[in-house]
């Protein structure tokens, strides 16, 4: 039987993002941009790069400012025309969706109840067969991770996959950890995940990251779930649960990823973005210099 194609993307956008307060107050942390691109927009960009059909947004009220931003606004084009600014214009029209498209489907996730709540919330939206989920606030760059993870799945039918990098061992008490059982060039079979492990007790370096490929059985799964700590329902407890029944595989990605969730993570895929950008490069080889002379805070 052939593989199912992935033809959804659900994008998990309704989190507080409170370790960028005070910038999240009002502006949702997907929206924050590196340099002059919005967080939603790279992850918009990799999902079509990789042949999705449908993206559902899974939002909250508050911040509405996600779908004003992926929508096409008819009266801001008119106004740039109005201005002359034609251009740009069109340009912003290519960058959105149109009013009424199937490509997309905003749905409310009202509490912030867990990573794993606000993909059992897109349920009655996706189409059928397995489905992607990207988390805008890790940023990989390079190759579409999401799209060699469709290429690797197709392959693979590993019921769910999951996009794993390699991390020191002191690190591994940050990230979920998957148990692998098998390598296959860059695909990990694996037989469960452990969150957060203490470096003794994990089973690998091989980190989890914010892109899965999983299997539509994980729907009724989630929706068996507990609630565990602080009423949050996890996506990696219904993955892990899963694994034994359909199948478990972890991604190396090709691609460089960043923590944009983090101040820290945030400033990395800044500099490494302006080192390539006809405009900041010169600034930021002024302040590396500055840095190197020792004169940066003066
Ligand atoms: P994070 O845990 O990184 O985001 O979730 P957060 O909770 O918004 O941020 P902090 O930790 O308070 O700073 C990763 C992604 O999952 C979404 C977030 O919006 C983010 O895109 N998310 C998280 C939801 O949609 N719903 C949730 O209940 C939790």
């Amino acid at each position: 039987m052939p593989t199912p194609a992935v033809r959804t993307a659900i994008f998990p956008v309704a989190g507080l993002g409170t370790r960028f307060l005070p910038a999240t107050k009002a502006t949702p942390k997907e929206l924050l941009p590196v340099i002059d691109t919005p967080l939603i927009h790279y992850a918009i960009d990799e999902a079509q790069a990789a042949g999705i059909e449908r993206m559902v947004f899974v939002s909250h009220p508050s911040k509405s400012a996600i779908e004003r931003h992926v929508m096409d606004d008819a009266r801001l084009r008119a106004e740039l025309r109005s201005r002359g600014k034609a251009e740009l214009a069109d340009e912003l029209r290519e960058a959105s969706f149109p009013e009424g498209s199937d490509e997309v489907v905003f749905t409310m996730q009202d509490q912030p109840l867990g990573l794993g709540h606000a993909v059992l919330c897109a349920r009655d939206h996706v189409l059928p067969g397995p489905v992607a989920v990207i988390l805008p606030d890790d940023l990989i760059l390079g190759q579409g991770c999401i799209g060699e993870m469709v290429d690797a799945y197709r392959r693979n039918t590993p019921g769910h996959m999951v996009a794993t990098m390699q991390v020191p061992a002191e690190e591994t008490r940050k990230y979920g950890i998957l148990s692998v059982t098998k390598t296959e060039g860059r695909v990990l079979r694996a037989d469960g995940m452990v969150e957060k492990p203490e470096p003794s007790e994990a089973p690998s370096r091989e980190a989890v990251v914010g892109r899965y490929i999983l299997d539509a059985s994980i729907f009724d799964d989630l929706a068996k779930q507990t609630p565990g700590a602080g009423g949050e329902i996890q996506l990696t407890d219904a993955i892990a649960r899963g694994a034994d029944r359909v199948g478990l595989a972890g991604l190396r990605f090709s691609g460089q990823r960043f923590d944009c969730g983090s101040k820290a993570g945030m400033l990395r895929a800044t500099l490494h973005l302006a080192a390539d950008d006809p405009e900041c490069e010169a600034v930021l080889e002024e302040m590396i210099a500055a840095a190197t002379a020792g004169t940066l805070a003066a």
